[in-house]
């Protein structure tokens, strides 16, 4: 413990929901099990410099700087994400911390940055316990970082590992956990690996609804009950489409969950529609081109109105065309993010 100061670093990256988490319980547990690919271009990459205060602060002593500026609008999200964590990090009041923090993405593009922000912060943050307590093995590093970043945003304790990710108890995941996200061990078809998502900007302003109002709307929903339900049967549905890589009936699956997603969000009270006009032209769109092509694209969303494109590596040379040629004209400014399925944080 008589470290006094030094740095860390990770760059932790974004994910796509297959099965999507949307409702919670106490204590930031999920109301039902979810699976998410974890992507790798949409990253947030997290520096903290430490140094120990000459005697603990009653408060947390931090600065925080968003793209090289300082962003005080970041410090109440961290203040709260350090209280909810204090019990968990006990040298948090012992130093002082210099955080740095840029996306890989555009900072007004209407993606949610929460997932690779908070685990990045959350990996920096155990990654100094490891220094201060050396002996931590990597595999209660990983669970301990997952851990503290579904403190800070649910979604982002998937966020640690990849290429496939699963969060809270399903009967059929054995090491499945509502504490965080476990690496998806199960046989996986190569079709799966290098899989595209590119994520079309529709509509970049700030979320409509926020995450914490989305997930409160959930709690005595009238279709609560049944949706839980539905997730723990699609997620037990697509294990063995994982393994066989039957395409058709994973397109089924992803963008069934995507719009039963917004279904409860427009069957709430109050009610929401997340989408915008054009969200749903890229929908029919690709039901048209999918249709036609007899390719393997699909979509998925999440609370919100761009659209996650999804495809195997083996078509993307005709889907990217048709993206570009199709699609693309329905993006605010013409924007998109190619991104693909990838492996998880890294330290650097
Ligand atoms: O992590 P949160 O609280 O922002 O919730 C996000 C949930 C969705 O992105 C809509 C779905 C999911 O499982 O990622």
């Amino acid at each position: 413990d008589l470290f006094e100061e030094g740095k860390v670093a990770y760059k932790s990256p974004s994910n796509i929901a297959l099965v999507k988490y949307w409702g919670k319980r106490e204590g930031q547990v999920p109301a039902n099990p979810s699976i998410s690919f974890t992507l790798s271009a949409c990253a947030t990459t997290t520096k903290i410099n430490f140094k120990r205060l000459d005697s603990p602060n009653p408060e947390f002593s931090f600065e925080f700087f968003f793209e090289g500026n300082p962003k005080p609008s970041f410090i109440p999200k961290i203040e709260t994400f350090f209280k909810r964590i204090e019990a968990y990090v006990p040298f948090l009041k012992d130093y002082h911390f210099i955080i740095e923090s840029s996306n890989s993405f555009p900072h007004s593009s209407g993606i949610a940055s929460s997932a690779s922000g908070m685990s990045a912060l959350a990996l920096c943050l155990v990654e100094i316990e490891r220094i201060l307590q050396p002996g931590m093995d990597d595999g209660f590093f990983c669970k301990k970082a997952s851990f503290l970043a579904r403190l800070g945003s649910g979604s982002a304790c998937r966020s640690i590992e990849g290429p496939l990710v699963s969060w809270g108890i399903h009967d059929e995941i054995p090491n499945s956990t509502n504490l965080y996200g476990v690496s998806y061990d199960f046989e996986v078809h190569p079709v799966f690996k290098n899989y595209h998502d590119t994520i079309l900007l529709v509509d970049k302003g700030q979320k409509q609804v926020s995450s914490t109002v989305g997930h409160d709307l959930v709690k005595g929903h009238p279709f609560a009950e049944q949706r839980f339900q539905q997730a723990h049967r699609n997620l037990s549905s697509l294990k063995p489409i994982l393994k066989s890589g039957n395409l058709e009936e994973f397109i089924k699956i992803v963008e069934s969950e995507a719009l039963t997603l917004h279904a409860i969000m427009m069957t709430g009270d109050p009610y929401f529609v997340l989408m915008k006009p054009n969200t749903l032209e890229i929908i029919n769109k690709i039901w048209a081109f999918r249709e036609a092509s007899g390719t393997h694209v699909c979509f998925t969303l999440d609370a919100g109105a761009n659209v996650h494109v999804l495809y195997p590596e083996k078509e993307k040379k005709e889907v990217y065309q048709f993206i570009v040629n199709e699609l693309v004209a329905y993006c605010e400014n013409q924007q998109y993010i190619c991104d693909r399925i990838g492996l998880g944080a890294t330290r650097l």
